[in-house]
């Protein structure tokens, strides 16, 4: 095991570039919102000042409005597609005048990487002392969800994007792809010179992915214009359970800084609304767990996938719920010749065990769901995740997602996209040493 972590904390020492680190050398040469998250994690284990810089320089691309984006190009590189020329976010009057950046954002992990940093920390005292120096731009950034990224007022946030998702190419969005015709552009891809094609999403649905980036940029990347026209709306699970994580972190540290009643209070609003309608729209009695929901097209999404269990980890679900969700979880996901979790239903039709978020498992999603899992006293269901992702990451390496059928270790390369992926590496430190 002191082999398995030194070589995590090799990678992740390679991927740091002075101030930030990229998620995976070659394929993704910038600094990613969620990543960069669990990236921190990683660091507080054995380098705190770096996991500090990291939410620094993330936090100092926020634009005038709360937004945090999903790429910052800190570099001038032409080896991603697509890059700043293509994002153009100074098109928007409130984006960041220091740096490049994409339109769109990506699941809001900044407030509970904050109290993990705290958790993890041996000198407490510093830790807080750096987190009263950030604390107020995450709060911002929350502010800038609830305000412009919920128009009916129901404590969920949408996002615009499936990039914003992080699931970039879930079969679930199939169906808005269905909705929508765009048109063929033409470029260079970048991504499937590092990876095989296969292991990637379609020439078609990244015309999709372009088309609807399009829309935001004609209109300026303003809010209200994406909302009406967005042929993309979606309130997902993941991402909305990533923010009620951070809302509760916020308020405990808050708390903890003391002094600041109003913004706990402000919170604790978002809070009991979000986690309310959350239940009340996006809890899927029939299938037993949660699904998305369209807001465009007014329905639901009803896939189940690995987005449908992160609520665990944000302590959203009553107790009835959190055993529906692990039975669904244990009956289609969990059988002994799979690894835990598969991002998508290994029993639909639609699952793809080696095609990035249509099945292969990835390290974050099996992190949330451990502590998810804990959190509601499945400890044998908890270890056994944990196990799960040592067990791919000793065998295939520190990709970036993992075949989840075991038959397929036997003969030869079950990891797949990116190589030395620095979150793989990141949050196996952080499970490694959780007990
Ligand atoms: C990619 O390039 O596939 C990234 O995941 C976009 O965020």
């Amino acid at each position: 095991m002191k082999d398995l972590q030194n070589k995590a904390i090799e990678v992740l020492n390679n991927n740091w570039k002075d101030g930030f680190s990229v998620p995976c050398a070659n394929l993704y040469p910038f600094q990613w919102f969620w990543d960069s998250g669990f990236i921190a994690i990683g660091f507080a284990h054995f380098d705190m000042p770096k996991a500090e810089k990291e939410i620094e320089t993330l936090l100092d691309s926020q634009w005038d409005n709360g937004f945090l984006p999903h790429i910052i190009f800190h570099t001038d590189t032409d080896t991603y597609f697509p890059g700043p020329d293509f994002h153009r976010s100074d098109l928007s009057a409130q984006a960041s005048k220091k740096y490049k950046s994409t339109g769109m954002t990506q699941p809001p992990v900044t407030g509970f990487v904050l109290q993990d940093m705290y958790r993890i920390s041996t000198d407490k005292k510093a830790t807080l002392k750096f987190i009263e120096s950030v604390i107020d731009k995450v709060y911002f950034n929350h502010e800038y969800f609830y305000t412009n990224r919920d128009p009916k007022n129901e404590g969920l946030v949408y996002i615009y994007h499936n990039w914003e998702s992080g699931t970039d190419n879930s079969p679930i969005w199939d169906d808005i792809w269905e909705t929508m015709n765009p048109p063929e552009y033409t470029f260079e891809r970048r991504d499937t010179t590092h990876v095989d094609a296969s292991q990637r999403p379609s020439k078609r649905e990244y015309d999709h992915y372009l088309y609807i980036i399009d829309i935001a940029k004609e209109h300026n990347y303003k809010d209200e214009k994406i909302a009406e026209l967005s042929p993309f709306l979606v309130q997902d699970p993941l991402f909305n359970s990533m923010l009620i994580k951070s809302n509760q972190s916020l308020i405990d540290l808050y708390q903890l800084i003391g002094g600041h009643d109003a913004k706990v209070s402000q919170l604790q609003k978002w809070q009991d609304k979000a986690v309310k309608s959350f239940n009340d729209k996006l809890f899927d009695s029939e299938l037993g767990v949660y699904v998305h929901y369209d807001l465009r097209n007014e329905k639901p999404l009803r896939f189940i996938s690995s987005s449908s269990f992160s609520p665990l980890f944000a302590n959203i679900p009553s107790k009835e719920q959190a055993a529906s969700l692990v039975n669904v979880m244990m009956e289609k996901f969990g059988n002994d010749n799979q690894y835990l979790c598969a991002s998508f239903d290994p029993t639909s039709d639609r699952f793809n065990p080696k095609k990035y978020w249509r099945g292969p498992v990835w390290v974050n999603l099996n992190w949330a769901l451990y502590y998810g899992l804990k959190n509601y006293g499945y400890m044998d269901i908890a270890k056994r995740v944990k196990a799960d992702t040592v067990e791919i990451i000793e065998k295939a390496g520190f990709y970036e997602y993992f075949d989840s059928r075991k038959e397929v270790y036997k003969d030869g390369n079950a990891g797949y996209g990116g190589n030395d992926f620095s979150w793989s590496a990141a949050l196996l430190i952080d499970m490694l040493q959780d007990n």
